[in-house]
């Protein structure tokens, strides 16, 4: 590349307030100030979710009035395949879709049909996963895995129907996600996730009737320490159930013990029962953060790059897309944005820093789960 190609590329990244590339940082895996590669990219396709869940769009703030994002805001699913594929050349792996609450965004297979065509740097189809409600499952599983969608995570916080529409906050009944799971087991998904976000005095005491009802299912049930994401989800040290508290209280009815670790830096604890009905995961994202091995980049609804899911700046990706960087632009500057992170927001989470950020965090539902 000329010096006055740089240049101008360097008065490019200016422009839009990015770090300028660095040259050398091309071509390999990149690795962060805390050597954690770039082997995960989470991609947000909307900020619509068709549900209200109070600790993350609740309707007072998520109302009428609420400025989602405008359809040209959105990055395009050309754009996104873009992004994707030169992500992949820097050494990611998996990709996840989320949102919001992603099976709203018209057309999703398309874009799974298109991200399942690219290859990782070994050759191999990205593991490409998605995060949904579940509440169109029964309409779209099958698409989605005729379009090459690998694996399903899908959130659920009570099994109990008046739980859940509570929880849910638009009376949506949980027959229909139980039903939506079930179209995706029959479309060929095996080892679903079902997430549940436990809230101390709101949901935990659905855990064990959770725990009850996805015996001998397939699935994995995973039990999510509620965190402090956003800034209008109302949250405090005091509503979070510990991960070891749950432990505890199923140890109390089921024998149990730990498996393996699946791969490094997996974000879950792995137990199971001793009788084999149910694999179970523990998420213990505030009681013992798992920032030192976090390889997770989150891109958001209209290409903003976030380095962490804390992070309160994004760096404009969809600038650089419209304003004509080429591939090799873009894998230069997110090399760039990556090698400078030192992001390890849950690692450093005390009552203090809580309430010193909370007024200027990304909403989950733009930035993703
Ligand atoms: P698999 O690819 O199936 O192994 O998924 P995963 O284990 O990476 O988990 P998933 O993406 O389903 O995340 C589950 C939950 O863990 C999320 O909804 C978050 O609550 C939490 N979580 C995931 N990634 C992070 C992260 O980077 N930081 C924090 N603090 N929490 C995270
Ligand atoms: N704490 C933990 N997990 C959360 N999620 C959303 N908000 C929180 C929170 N405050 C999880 C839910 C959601 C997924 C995208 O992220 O499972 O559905
Ligand atoms: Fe929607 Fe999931 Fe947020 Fe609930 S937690 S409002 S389902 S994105
Ligand atoms: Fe990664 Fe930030 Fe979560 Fe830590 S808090 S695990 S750095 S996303």
């Amino acid at each position: 590349m000329s010096e006055k190609t740089i240049r101008l590329i360097d008065q490019r990244y200016q422009a839009l307030a990015m770090p300028a590339p660095d040259q050398r940082l091309l071509g390999s895996m990149v690795k962060d100030r805390l050597g954690r590669s770039l082997h995960d990219l989470r991609v947000s396709v909307t900020d619509r979710c068709n549900f209200r869940c109070a600790y993350c769009m609740p309707k007072s703030v998520f109302n009428r009035d609420y400025d989602f994002l405008p359809h040209a805001a959105l990055l395009s699913f050309e754009e996104i395949e873009r992004l994707a594929r030169v992500f992949l050349v820097l050494g990611t792996e998996k990709i996840r879709i989320t949102g919001g609450e992603p099976l709203l965004r018209k057309h999703l297979e398309r874009l799974i049909a298109m991200l399942s065509r690219l290859n990782t740097l070994q050759g191999k189809m990205p593991d490409l996963t998605l995060t949904t409600n579940g509440a169109l499952l029964r309409k779209k599983a099958k698409v989605l895995r005729d379009a090459g969608l690998s694996r399903l995570t899908v959130s659920l916080d009570a099994i109990d129907d008046s739980i859940f529409r509570r929880m849910n906050d638009v009376d949506f009944p949980v027959a229909d996600v139980l039903d939506g799971l079930q179209a995706a087991k029959e479309a060929g998904f095996e080892s679903i996730k079902v997430n549940m976000v436990v809230q101390r005095g709101v949901n935990d005491q659905q855990i064990l009737p959770m725990l009850e009802h996805f015996r001998h299912s397939g699935h994995i049930l995973r039990f999510i320490e509620f965190m402090d994401v956003g800034s209008s989800n109302g949250w405090s040290m005091t509503s979070v159930l510990p991960s070891a508290d749950i432990i505890r209280m199923i140890e109390r009815q089921y024998r149990i013990h730990p498996l393996e670790e699946n791969y490094r830096g997996e974000v879950a604890r792995r137990w199971a029962l001793d009788d084999g009905s149910l694999e179970i995961g523990l998420i213990a994202s505030v009681s013992e953060p798992f920032c030192q091995d976090c390889t997770r980049a989150r891109l958001s609804t209209d290409g903003r790059l976030y380095n962490c899911l804390f992070a309160s700046e994004g760096w404009d990706l969809r600038g650089l897309l419209r304003s004509g960087a080429s591939d090799h632009d873009l894998a230069a500057s997110i090399a760039a944005l990556w090698h400078q992170r030192s992001d390890r927001y849950s690692a450093m989470r005390t009552e203090a820093t809580v309430s010193l950020r909370r007024r200027n965090k990304i909403e989950m539902s733009y930035i993703g789960g």
